[in-house]
């Protein structure tokens, strides 16, 4: 009993010492969580191509001294899933966060779910500065800057008295306010949370999924190491954001051995379920010249100018088919299913050839939708865009 009150004395003096803290004055945290292996925006619209990696290494190498001092932290869940192109892309995060220099990243669900060898590896390769819950990561990060002593941690117990405390977690934000002891919890949940929170003197923000707005916490704190005042701000870098050149290079070597995932796994899936706009344009040719004439005629030079022409997360809604037997695979192995054809919405239908009085299945709204998504098509209205394809 006596044991514990001097404990909670001597930890208090300490605490009432300045210098045992440090620095007062402001520290900027800029922070990521949930990018879900998003490395850049597919950039299907403007009003939603906003974040990535690149953009924001260019927005630190412009404004990192002005910044200064500042932290960057990534709050876990970075990558998607343990396949081959998910293995490509956590890669690719590492290496940009890497070149970045983040003070600490955390290991969360999606991380712990790959095989246990792949990122320790990398971990070691780039040099990151890792915290999680489970051996070798689980001691916290204390990360010196300018005099300030920050302690970054996925451990709820694992807060130190002598530095500011930051929690990286990825319970949503209603769940995780009951860790009452950090200054800042940095959620990867995956819920947008437009404005930070505060509890119990604990600031909650939350990673924007998929990177597209990187968060910039402003804190004003004082030489006990409380925070004072604090402004909190999304970092706006859409298509006219300068890139770091050294992180597009990393998403350049990314683009490369994704291209080389579908000619390493051989052969296109088989069949003959696809036949072509060429064999539509046998009989519908007035139909094929005004499809010619839209956007879904053009949808794979897109993905090409891009340098996405292989990339299996763009080429299913840019192509016919692709996934499903006898669909797009390559453009050298399956040039005539490139763009979005006849079949992608009328569906592959071969007994039309032989007898088409047989009627095709009407086309309705929920196909457009297979596509335009709304985080690929934000202005997607069906009876405007059906007018615009009208043939
Ligand atoms: C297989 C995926 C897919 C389906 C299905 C699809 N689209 Fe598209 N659509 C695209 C892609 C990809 C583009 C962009 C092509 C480009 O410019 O690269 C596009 C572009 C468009 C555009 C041009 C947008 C503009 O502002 O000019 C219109 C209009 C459109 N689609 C209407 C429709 C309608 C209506 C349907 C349903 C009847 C539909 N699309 C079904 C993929 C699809
Ligand atoms: C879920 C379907 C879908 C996926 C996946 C997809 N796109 Fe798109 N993309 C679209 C649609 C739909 C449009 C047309 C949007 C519109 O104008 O309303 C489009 C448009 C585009 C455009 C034309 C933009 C313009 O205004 O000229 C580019 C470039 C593009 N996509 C690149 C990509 C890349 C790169 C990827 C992969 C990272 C990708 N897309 C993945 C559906 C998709
Ligand atoms: C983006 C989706 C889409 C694509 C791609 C598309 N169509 Fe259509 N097509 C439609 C829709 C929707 C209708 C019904 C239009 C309407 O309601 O007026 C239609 C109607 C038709 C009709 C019947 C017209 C009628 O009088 O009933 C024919 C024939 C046709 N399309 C052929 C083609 C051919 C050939 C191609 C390829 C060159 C093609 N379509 C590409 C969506 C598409
Ligand atoms: C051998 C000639 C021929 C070919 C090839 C052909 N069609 Fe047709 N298609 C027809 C004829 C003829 C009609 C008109 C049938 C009618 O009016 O009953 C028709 C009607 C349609 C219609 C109108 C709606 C319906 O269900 O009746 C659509 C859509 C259509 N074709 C799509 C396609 C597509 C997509 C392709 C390519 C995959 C294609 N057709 C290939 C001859 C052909």
């Amino acid at each position: 009993m006596n044991t514990v009150i001097l404990a909670g004395v001597v930890l208090s003096a300490i605490i009432s010492l300045p210098a045992a803290y440090g620095q007062s004055g402001s520290l900027n945290i800029i922070y990521t969580g949930s990018m879900n292996g998003k490395l850049e925006p597919c950039g299907c619209s403007p009003k939603t191509d906003y974040g990535g990696v690149a953009r924001l290494a260019g927005y630190i190498a412009r404004h990192g001294r002005e910044l200064s001092p500042y932290l960057l932290i990534d709050a876990g869940n970075f990558t998607a899933r343990d396949t081959p192109q998910g293995r490509l892309q956590a890669e690719a995060m590492l290496r940009s966060f890497r070149i970045m220099k983040y003070d600490a990243v955390a290991l969360l669900s999606n991380e712990k779910a790959f095989a246990e060898d792949f990122l320790p590896s990398l971990i070691r390769r780039y040099d990151i500065p890792a915290v999680s819950d489970s051996p070798p990561y689980d001691t916290s990060v204390l990360v010196k800057k300018d005099g300030f002593a920050v302690n970054i941690s996925t451990n709820p117990k694992d807060y130190r008295k002598d530095a500011l405390n930051i929690f990286l977690t990825d319970i949503p934000v209603s769940g995780s306010a009951a860790t009452g002891s950090w200054d800042i919890i940095i959620s990867s949940s995956g819920e947008i949370r437009e404005k930070p929170l505060k509890t119990n003197g604990t600031i909650i923000v939350s990673g924007y999924p998929e990177g597209k707005r990187p968060g910039l916490l402003r804190l004003q704190v004082d030489a006990k190491g409380d925070i004072t005042d604090f402004r909190h701000e999304w970092l706006l870098l859409g298509g006219d954001s300068e890139e770091n050149a050294d992180v597009r290079n990393v998403l350049d070597d990314y683009d490369s051995g994704v291209a080389g995932l579908l000619k390493e796994s051989g052969k296109p899936p088989g069949g003959t379920a696809y036949l072509g706009v060429a064999k539509c344009a046998e009989c519908h040719r007035p139909f094929v010249e005004s499809w010619g004439k839209t956007r879904h005629a053009r949808a794979f030079a897109s993905l090409q100018q891009a340098g996405k022409g292989a990339d299996p997360e763009c080429i299913a809604c840019h192509t016919v088919g692709f996934g499903e037997k006898g669909g797009f695979y390559t453009i050298e192995t399956t040039p005539e299913l490139a763009n979005v054809q006849c079949e992608e919405c009328h569906g592959p239908d071969r007994e039309h050839i032989e007898d088409f009085s047989r009627p095709m299945k009407p086309v309705s709204e929920s196909v457009c939708l297979k596509c335009h998504k709304k985080d690929n098509s934000p202005d997607f209205d069906y009876e405007r865009y059906l007018e615009k394809i009208r043939h």
